[in-house]
């Protein structure tokens, strides 16, 4: 596998491979990678010749008060790891090479990007569509891969590149769980251990949404009120949304009419776990 830290070699690299005939998957990632991504290289390699992966913590999609500076980072380990899975190349760009001067040039998608995460984390969407679109500039990938734990990410990004027709297949893939249910995370490593317990709740509220929209439910605020209750029994919880919106236009609903997206955001201490179902009728 190589590990490749600039632009001009990376494009060398994926220019060899379609001389080749090969098709290029590309897996975005800022590293510290756990079995969510590993199964986003593995589908990566299913679908196409060459599995990339670039790691690249994006200080751009980073608010001033969160937490850039202590994002965990461990090349060498995330190597070892990424191999096991498949990859190719890993493109990992220092930030001189991604950002050689400010930037000037951002890509925001309107109308998604308020609600849900965008409106706790301004900023953070039009930092990540921009490096998606550098990546995607600089690798030009047949397809990427996505988790569907970020679920708005994933939405965003469809519509950038159905918007600016970008060449690029978006895959979204499933949400990968550690064996009690908790999402696995980047971010899962600073909780406590009494934190990590009490962060169970998420998915038992979410379990328990399931359950009621499964025996019919439709109201969303009876729904919301449900998870709530299940998530603020654990006294360490601050929950910052609990919503339910459409799975397309992302905007509140109260009737869980066509498909929908139950996403939550709460704090464990001073760390942000994010999680969600799709509703479908
Ligand atoms: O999901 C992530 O890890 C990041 O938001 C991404 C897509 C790699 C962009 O920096």
């Amino acid at each position: 596998m190589k590990i490749i830290h600039t632009i001009r070699e990376i494009r060398e690299y994926v220019r060899e491979q379609r001389t080749l005939g090969k098709t290029v998957g590309l897996v975005p990632t800022m590293g510290s990678l756990h079995d969510g991504h590993l199964s986003l290289a593995r589908q990566a390699k299913a679908e196409c010749d060459v599995a990339v992966m670039s790691i690249f913590v994006n200080p751009l999609q980073f608010g001033p008060s969160e937490d850039y500076d202590r994002y965990p980072r461990n090349l060498e380990g995330d190597a070892r790891l990424a191999e096991t899975a498949g990859v190719d190349a890993i493109f990992a760009p220092p930030v001189h090479e991604m950002y050689p001067q400010p930037q000037m040039t951002f890509v925001d998608v309107e109308g998604l990007t308020e609600n849900l995460c965008g409106a706790s984390r301004p900023g953070h969407f039009r930092g990540v569509a921009t490096v998606v679109t550098k990546l995607f500039n600089i690798v030009q990938p047949d397809k990427a891969f996505f988790g569907q734990k970020d679920a708005q990410q994933v939405r965003v990004i469809e519509q950038m590149v159905q918007d600016l027709n970008i060449p690029v297949q978006i895959v979204p893939c499933p949400i990968v769980r550690e064996a009690d249910g908790l999402a696995m995370s980047s971010r899962n490593v600073y909780l406590s251990p009494e934190e990590r317990r009490q962060a169970l709740a998420i998915y038992r509220a979410l379990q328990a949404a399931e359950a009621m929209f499964g025996a019919g439910e439709r109201s969303a605020d009876a729904i919301r009120e449900q998870v709530r209750s299940i998530i603020e029994a654990e006294p360490l919880a601050e929950v910052d949304y609990i919503k339910i919106v459409d799975l397309q236009t992302l905007s509140d609903t109260s009737l869980i009419d066509r498909d929908c997206l139950l996403a939550v955001a709460v704090r464990f201490g001073g760390t942000r776990l994010i999680d969600n179902v799709i509703l479908r009728p």
